[in-house]
């Protein structure tokens, strides 16, 4: 019997078993299968590691390479008003100035006097009102929901702290309800350009990639020749000083995102504002992320720049969780730099025959969470019986083949020639087409079992009679079937199944 552990959708109709782990356990299993298999370890992890920063491994950067791939191709390619860049991540220190992060890129942190732990303030009340959800307290949820709804509308730091007391949050170390006051805590890092170290060489690790894209609007508006309504779209790496880093690359210090910034014309936002919350949907859904799974949460709290704003949430083992962002962010952007630099930031609409700061629509994603995204919907156990009729657990990634960090795997049947001379021409013809895998160490089982393991959709087994019939038994992952097939068929086969241009066209 299947049972997808993490998924009771549609897609495949299945539920979790009885036997199935908890949330957080499943969460853990998913962890350590990222490290164990090569895809994300600690940061510096010899040295004990370094908190909430993560390299990827040899598996984690080819699936990390193919999401990004997608959405470029998906913001880029198939729009014919969207172009990239690929700005810097220092920039001038004024720009965090006039965006606003210098005052106001802050988050209420409250310290517990007795463990000496700080915590986010808004998170430890969201915590109690899930107890509250799931020991079934309804007005105790309600009254505290509609309570921190109301502060952070009002950025009232009294207000939090007097809810954590009224409602006698304890700490989780200590068990005390014993805080200091709220406070602010900016989350930007800052460092020093060239030898001087004064104020006036104090550079910030830019904490969104969005900065790079508003300074660079009229270099790329004429020099691409754009039209409003355009964006501009752009992939890198983003800077955090976040306190309560935790939940592996959920939150981290150092992560990536994929951002579009689209230009509108002032009045027309709105339409703009829906029409990319349904098209970045509709790009998860393709990408084959249940229905079910998915949702929108709409901002209470606005950021300082912000007119309208919704999150993509997906039902993490642990949760619904952010992914992305849809922001209606105004002039706020384009006016500041023109404030500060003195510069005008402008467009002529030619059919307008006006002038004006164009409206901005950004669509926003963490790389490194879309890749726990993927990895979470990927990971199954399906239950079946083992030689003597014994129940045995089968682990494997459900990964897309679009996805899949190597998409075929060779397999010579045995360590000997002429099956290794034939396994590695077979290589040497595909490598040019797609990532192919060569191994002829450990019995055949094993190789499999493998390459389940990390996902990939298909692999190829050199016999002795694939030197008479030039055929190959071909093994497909998820149902283990067997085909033989000719050799010189695999490119097609496997073509096929990876294109990119089936996810795209879906949008
Ligand atoms: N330019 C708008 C912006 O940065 P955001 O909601 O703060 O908006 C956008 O961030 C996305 O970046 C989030 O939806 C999330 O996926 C990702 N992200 C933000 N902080 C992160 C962190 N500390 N670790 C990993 N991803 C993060």
């Amino acid at each position: 019997m299947e049972t997808k552990l993490n998924q009771d959708s549609p897609k495949d109709g299945k539920n979790l078993s009885a036997s199935a782990p908890s949330g957080s356990d499943l969460f853990q299993k998913i962890v350590s299968h990222a490290k164990e298999y090569g895809f994300v370890f600690q940061s510096s992890d010899i040295y004990d590691g370094l908190q909430a920063v993560y390299d990827y491994g040899s598996n984690g950067v080819e699936l990390k390479n193919n999401l990004r791939y997608l959405w470029w191709q998906a913001m880029t390619r198939l729009q014919d008003n969207i172009v990239g860049i690929d700005a810097a991540i220092f920039m001038h220190p004024t720009v965090w100035k006039a965006s606003g992060h210098v005052d106001s890129f802050n988050d209420p942190m409250i310290d517990n006097k007795d463990s000496k732990k700080r915590y986010r303030a808004d998170q430890i009340i969201e915590e109690k009102i899930r107890e509250y959800a799931l020991s079934g307290q309804k007005d105790a949820e309600k009254s505290l929901q509609e309570g921190l709804d109301k502060a952070l509308e009002k950025d009232d730091l009294n207000a939090l702290r007097g809810l954590i007391e009224d409602h006698k949050i304890l700490c989780p170390i200590s068990k005390t309800c014993n805080w200091t006051d709220v406070r602010q805590f900016n989350l930007m890092f800052s460092t020093q350009i060239g030898s001087l170290a004064d104020d006036s060489s104090t550079v910030y690790l830019r904490p969104e990639t969005a900065q790079g894209i508003f300074v660079n609007f009229l270099n790329v508006q004429k020099t691409a020749r754009m039209k409003v309504p355009f964006g501009i779209a752009q992939t890198g790496k983003a800077f955090r000083n976040e306190v309560v880093a935790r939940q592996f690359i959920m939150r981290m210090r150092e992560f990536e995102q994929m951002e579009m910034q689209f230009f509108v014309r002032p009045g027309t936002q709105a339409e703009w504002y829906e029409y990319w919350k349904e098209k970045r949907m509709n790009w998860h859904l393709a990408l084959g992320t249940p229905a079910s799974k998915l949702r929108f949460h709409k901002h209470v709290k606005l950021a300082h720049y912000a007119d309208a704003a919704a999150d993509i949430e997906f039902e993490f083992p642990i949760g619904f969780k952010e992914v992305e962002g849809i922001h209606s962010r105004t002039d706020f952007d384009l006016k500041q730099h023109e404030a500060f630099t003195r510069k005008k930031l402008r467009y002529q609409d030619p059919e307008l025959n006006q002038s004006y700061v164009p409206y901005v629509i950004e669509t926003s994603i963490g790389l490194d969470r879309l890749f726990l995204l993927t990895l979470c919907n990927a990971y199954t156990e399906t239950e079946g019986a083992d030689a003597d009729g014994g129940a045995k657990t089968r682990t494997f990634l459900d990964l897309h083949p679009a996805l899949a960090p190597i998409k075929l795997a060779i397999f010579p049947l045995i360590k000997k020639e002429p099956l290794q001379e034939l396994g590695m021409k077979i290589f040497d013809d595909l490598k040019f087409d797609f990532k192919v895998f060569y191994e002829e160490q450990a019995a055949i089982g094993k190789r499999y079992t493998r390459q389940d393991l990390i996902g990939t959709p298909f692999c190829a087994t050199v016999d002795f009679e694939s030197l008479e019939d030039q055929c190959v038994t071909l093994r497909y992952r998820n149902t283990t079937e067997q085909k033989r097939v000719p050799i010189a068929a695999l490119r097609d086969i496997v073509q096929k199944e990876i294109s990119v241009s089936d996810i795209l066209k879906k949008i």
